[in-house]
């Protein structure tokens, strides 16, 4: 089997650990206690546990976004561990990010064309206004928005057409890997199917890998091939979703599946007939 995208061995993360005079003898929590975790390219992986486990922890460690006190990481086969932020840069347009709260990460003085055109200009993506447009165009279609949001702002959209200009933005980017952190838990559940249906056909159609973080079992079901369980900084199982939710190994795997109500968990749930997308 080929290489994984993303494979990270022994991850710890330390908050506040501080250094100098004043840090001294000061060590910090530790969040993350050695998390094994691997990714292969197209593969969705989802990562459950209760809130305070580590989810947000391990999955903005996987891009450095919080720094690691122990552990590798390797992307795309390069060893990404102390990897300075300039020779990130490159690598930092393949690993996009989709926000659980897109008002709190989209500019709310921008609209929509500059939050869509800016970073294709930053990374080299396109060159003139015209072909911005027109890729931020054909990706508007492509998750079902249509061109007169291009001149709004954030707080004019609903919250599912807030969502879908977070995916656009990231996608747009032509990324090899995706890490959605809780990004439909504000949405109601007609919303959430559309959204998940739309990512979900996305990374088909991109071969885009995915981390999806979510503290909703039926969510991490309907949409990912691989689960991690976490619990206290630590991955308590690990298996296809098909494995962890039918005869699962651990007892808090168990007592998570106990705690939500049955009717919730229905793999079906994304292939049934999505209702009208709510007009733009
Ligand atoms: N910036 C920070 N500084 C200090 N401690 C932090 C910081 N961010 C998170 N923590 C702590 O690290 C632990 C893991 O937090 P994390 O946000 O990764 O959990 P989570 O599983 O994503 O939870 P949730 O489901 O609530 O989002 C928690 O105990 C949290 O209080
Ligand atoms: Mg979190």
């Amino acid at each position: 089997m080929s290489e994984p995208l993303f494979e990270a061995k022994g991850i710890e993360v330390t908050y506040g650990k501080a250094s100098g005079l004043l840090g001294r003898g000061w060590k910090g929590v530790r969040v993350l206690h050695g998390v094994d975790i691997s990714i292969r390219r197209g593969e969705t992986i989802g990562i459950v546990g209760e809130s305070g486990s580590g989810k947000t922890t391990l999955g903005r460690a996987l891009l450095k976004l919080v720094p690691i006190s122990g552990g590798s990481i390797r992307f795309d086969g390069q060893d990404i561990t102390n990897m300075p932020a300039a020779a990130m840069r490159p690598l930092r347009r393949r690993m996009q990010m989709i926000f659980q709260d897109p008002m709190a990460s989209l500019n709310p003085r921008h609209s929509i064309r500059q939050i869509l055109t800016e970073p294709l200009f930053l990374h080299g993506l396109a060159k003139t206004r015209e072909e911005a447009e027109r890729q931020v165009r054909a990706i508007l279609d492509r998750v079902s928005l249509l061109p007169v949001v291009l001149d709004r702002a954030p707080h004019e959209l609903s919250g599912g057409q807030r969502q879908r200009v977070g995916i656009a933005r990231a996608v747009l980017m032509k990324p090899d890997f995706v890490l959605a952190d809780e990004i439909v838990s504000g949405l109601d559940v007609s919303t959430q199917a559309q959204v998940l249906n739309l990512l979900k056909a996305l990374s088909q159609e991109m071969g885009l890998a995915m981390a999806f973080i979510s503290h909703d079992l039926s969510v991490i079901r309907a949409v990912c091939d691989r689960v991690y369980v976490m619990r206290f900084g630590k991955v308590v199982e690990e298996g296809p979703c098909e494995t962890v939710f039918d005869a699962p190994q651990s007892s808090y795997t168990r007592l998570l599946l106990d705690a939500i109500p049955l009717p919730e968990i229905d793999p079906d749930w994304l292939t049934r007939p999505a209702p009208a997308l709510e007009p733009a």
